[in-house]
């Protein structure tokens, strides 16, 4: 799938899917040397972060378990409303294990600085996250992400796992929405 495919949808291509490869490569790279020997378990955030774990952990070499929870804190609009929700849990426990969180995007931070505090209460040994992007202008709460791929504008964005209203998510890049799309 190409840009052209879209018409005239989105407005511009942020990240391309070489630069997201090239970035996988590096973070992968780091997370081997501070995991190294220490079983972490990856968990993804539903829907938006399949991509990410998936490309991310065929890059790692060790077998790493995998889980997936799925929160909500929007619904089809643009705007975090600050509410999480838990629409997915984990089927497994972590009382004592590192847990490293896979994420598509940190926005207002939200949605992760509820899941770091959900997932100490129930006794992980470590929490960490990794994120593919970042929008720094947007925290509204402190996170420190051990993993970044890329800080990016505060403009809302779609591709490689992120969608507008469930839609643009299997995009191999990262695009800007043109405005049309979503009124602004
Ligand atoms: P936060 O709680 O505001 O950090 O928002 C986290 C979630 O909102 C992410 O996991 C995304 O699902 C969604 N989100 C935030 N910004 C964008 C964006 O620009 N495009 C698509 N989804 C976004
Ligand atoms: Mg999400």
């Amino acid at each position: 799938m190409n840009v052209s495919d879209m018409g005239t949808d989105l407005d511009r291509v942020l990240i391309t899917e070489d630069q997201l490869n090239e970035r996988l490569d590096q973070i992968a790279a780091e997370i081997n040397v501070d995991y190294a020997g220490r079983n972490p378990l990856l968990l993804g955030v539903l829907k938006g972060a399949v991509y990410v774990v998936s490309d991310l952990s065929r890059r790692l070499n060790f077998s790493a378990q995998m889980e997936w929870m799925a929160v909500s804190s929007y619904g089809s609009g643009t705007k975090s409303s600050g509410v999480v929700r838990i629409l997915k849990d984990l089927d497994c426990d972590v009382t004592g294990r590192d847990i490293l969180i896979v994420e598509d995007i940190i926005d207002s931070g939200l949605t992760l600085s509820w899941l770091v505090s959900n997932l100490t209460n129930r006794g992980a040994k470590s929490v960490e996250i990794a994120t593919l992007l970042r929008k720094p202008e947007a925290a509204k709460v402190e996170i420190n992400p051990r993993y970044i791929g890329f800080d990016i504008p505060n403009e809302f964005v779609v591709g490689y796992g992120l969608d507008y209203a469930e839609r643009y998510r299997n995009l191999p890049f990262v695009a800007t929405l043109a405005e049309h799309v979503y009124g602004g």
